[in-house]
């Protein structure tokens, strides 16, 4: 029987996180989510989606070394990187094509986590016309990626900022990448392989790409006394609110909590409020309308809302916003993927067959002609 979106499927066992969309609880390895994301590094949160469990101060120091060590990228994805910015690529089909080139030098798992920043930060830094950054190996992961982006050292609350989101969506069950990264691993294959296969998968609008819009939208009403307008005509035209709606969630994504504080304490410390408090009036007016069009149908906040505030208030443009997504993502990815491999069988479903059957093939030179186009298998 078809199950369309394979919703409600359960297509694998896992001990990396788990999602219930009932009680809006996601746990993180065993650590409820707001009590480990606003705390840890995203090196201990990377240790414990590979290891199970958090480090101890000797594995952390080894482990933060060996990725702090491994930032470099290969000339190749410099070149690559800067045809890219010649032809002002979209920055996630420049990180796709950059994680590539990463079989040159480094498949294993911390070469590919530690050079995903530098990726995403060099081909920033080119298509503003600046140099490639050279990454900083006393910095911790996250104070890099903004370093490498600003080149500037940045300050311990931003650094927090960014940590609490990357620490944030570093798993999530088994969302579309993730589902990605682990079909391709089934079959054997490598993990750039993998990761390539993810980072396309979470580039859709559907998924890692609606931030952007997400902004954009609460950019676009500018002013909350007009929240209610925009709003009613995007659902009158039948578009989706992006920020909004999920398939798990049916109450408010947990994340979106944790991302609100942490773009509320930014926006706070930098003495304006006015886009924080905004966003929330926009938010609002969103839920009462998305019940009002589509009643029943539970749509509530989720991750992408505060992410596109959150990473604003960051400084962070927003073609930057799917692929620091992706810096996050990334170690959950390869998680997954260590884990189909431990007790690998191929992922393979099966199809439900609804075209015809038993054609009789006429040959070319008897066909004839059609009259009305037919595109079939395109439309
Ligand atoms: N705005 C307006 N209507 C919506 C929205 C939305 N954001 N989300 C769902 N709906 C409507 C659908 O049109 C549909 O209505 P219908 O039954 O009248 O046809 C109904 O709600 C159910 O939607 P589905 O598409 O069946 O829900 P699904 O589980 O397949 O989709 C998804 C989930 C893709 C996240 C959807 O809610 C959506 O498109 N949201 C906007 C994009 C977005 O924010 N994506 C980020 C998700 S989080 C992440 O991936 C990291």
């Amino acid at each position: 029987m078809e199950s369309n979106g394979l919703e409600g499927v359960v297509a694998a066992t896992t001990r990396l996180s788990h999602v219930d969309g009932e009680r809006g609880e996601l746990i993180m390895a065993g650590y409820p989510l707001d009590d480990i994301a606003e705390r840890a590094t995203f090196e201990e949160m990377t240790w414990l989606m590979w290891h199970g469990d958090v480090p101890t101060v000797a594995e952390l120091e080894g482990f933060r070394a060996s990725l702090a060590a491994a930032r470099e990228i290969p000339d190749a994805a410099v070149s690559l990187l800067r045809d890219c910015a010649r032809r002002n690529l979209d920055a996630m089909d420049a990180l796709r094509m950059g994680v590539d080139t990463l079989s040159l030098v480094a498949g294993d798992e911390i070469g590919i986590v530690a050079r995903v920043p530098t990726i995403v930060a060099t081909y920033a830094r080119l298509r503003h016309g600046l140099e490639p950054p050279a990454a900083r190996p006393d910095l911790g992961h996250a104070a890099n990626v903004l370093y490498m982006l600003s080149g500037e050292i940045p300050d311990p609350e931003r650094v927090r900022g960014l940590e609490t989101y990357l620490n944030t969506v570093i798993d999530h069950g088994l969302n579309a990448s993730t589902f990605t990264a682990r079909v391709i691993t089934s079959t054997g294959s490598d993990l750039v392989s993998a990761v390539v296969g993810a980072l396309g998968a979470l580039k859709g609008p559907l998924h890692g790409g609606a931030p952007g819009p997400a902004l954009d939208m609460v950019f676009e009403i500018a002013d909350a006394s007009r929240a209610e307008e925009v709003l009613r005509r995007k659902l009158e035209a039948g578009d989706r609110l992006m920020g909004f709606g999920h398939r798990i969630y049916k109450v408010r994504d947990p994340r979106a909590d944790v991302l609100a504080r942490a773009a509320e304490r930014l926006f706070t410390r930098a003495g304006d409020m006015s886009l924080y408090t905004l966003a929330r009036a926009v938010e609002a007016q969103a839920i009462r309308l998305l019940e009002e069009y589509k009643p029943g149908r539970r749509l509530q906040t989720n991750v992408e809302f505060y992410t596109a505030l959150l990473l604003h208030g960051l400084g962070l443009e927003t073609s930057l916003f799917t692929p620091t997504f992706a810096i996050g993502r990334v170690s959950g990815w390869i998680a997954h993927a260590l884990e189909q491999r431990r007790a690998n069988r191929i992922i393979r479903p099966q199809s439900e067959y609804v075209g015809p059957r038993y054609k009789k093939f006429v040959p070319l030179p008897e066909r004839g002609q059609r009259d009305v186009v037919e595109i079939g298998l395109r439309n």
